[in-house]
């Protein structure tokens, strides 16, 4: 690949910007200033910096995200900033989205990515990706509430009643649900037709990898190497 075309699969700008990038004095490899755009170079694992930035170039982003409460997760927000915001400017130019979505004053583990059959694979409700949500609620958790999760809550639309994979208390007035499904603010209108009410919620984990591991703070984000990607179950990549 050139490097031009490189930059600009990266999300740096319009071919012809790279270039003056490059033209610039603006990009090195190996802390060489690299002036030149036209000869091929190795693009996989190749390290680079822009404006003195480091990069690395990437073929598709994985990433996670510790969502903050006031962002919106589609691409459009409109009440709120969205959470593509919250990361360097260029992944927008990569088409990277919110894989699934959190309501805006959700918190937590949110992925996003520019690979389409990623997306697709981890959206698909066929996968059954168990996904770890922390509520606060508004009454009392009790044994019986814990227990309705644990047998099905019917919702008004759906078929049948939903049961959570698993539920338990973790104190006074918080419970943690287990959840298979993504359906439209399922945890919260699971929780009111039980007869309570979430004041905050947090998704903690998806599959088997943790906020609490990746150790981001809300508002910070990482990229998924292909061993945390291997915790989310069997997603293409
Ligand atoms: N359930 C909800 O009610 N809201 C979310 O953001 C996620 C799951």
């Amino acid at each position: 690949m050139t490097l031009d075309k490189l930059l600009q699969s990266q999300g740096f700008g319009t071919r012809k910007y790279c270039r003056q990038l490059i033209h610039d004095g603006e990009v090195c490899i190996n802390g060489e200033v690299v002036t030149g755009f036209a000869h091929h170079i190795e693009a996989a694992g190749l390290a680079f910096t822009v404006h003195g930035e480091p990069w690395v170039y990437r073929e598709h982003l994985y990433l996670a995200l510790h969502k903050p409460s006031n962002f919106e997760c589609s691409r459009k927000a409109s009440h709120h900033p969205g959470v593509l915001t919250l990361l360097p400017e260029q992944f927008l130019w990569r088409d990277l989205q919110p894989v699934g979505r959190l309501d805006h004053d959700t918190t937590g583990l949110l992925l996003l990515s520019d690979d389409g059959a990623f997306i697709h694979a981890q959206s698909s409700p066929k996968r059954h990706v168990p996904k770890v949500y922390e509520a606060t609620t508004q009454e009392p958790v009790t044994d019986a509430l814990v227990q309705q999760f644990l047998d099905g809550i019917q919702l008004i639309d759906e078929p049948q009643p939903i049961a959570a994979q698993h539920a338990r208390m973790l104190d006074a007035q918080r419970i943690e649900i287990i959840l298979e499904q993504g359906k439209y603010h399922q945890v919260k209108r699971m929780l009111a037709a039980a007869g309570n009410h979430c004041a905050a919620l947090r998704r903690t984990a998806i599959g088997g990898l943790t906020l609490a591991t990746l150790g981001l703070q809300a508002g910070e984000w990482c990229y998924l190497e292909a061993e945390q990607l291997a915790l989310l179950g069997n997603a293409s990549m």
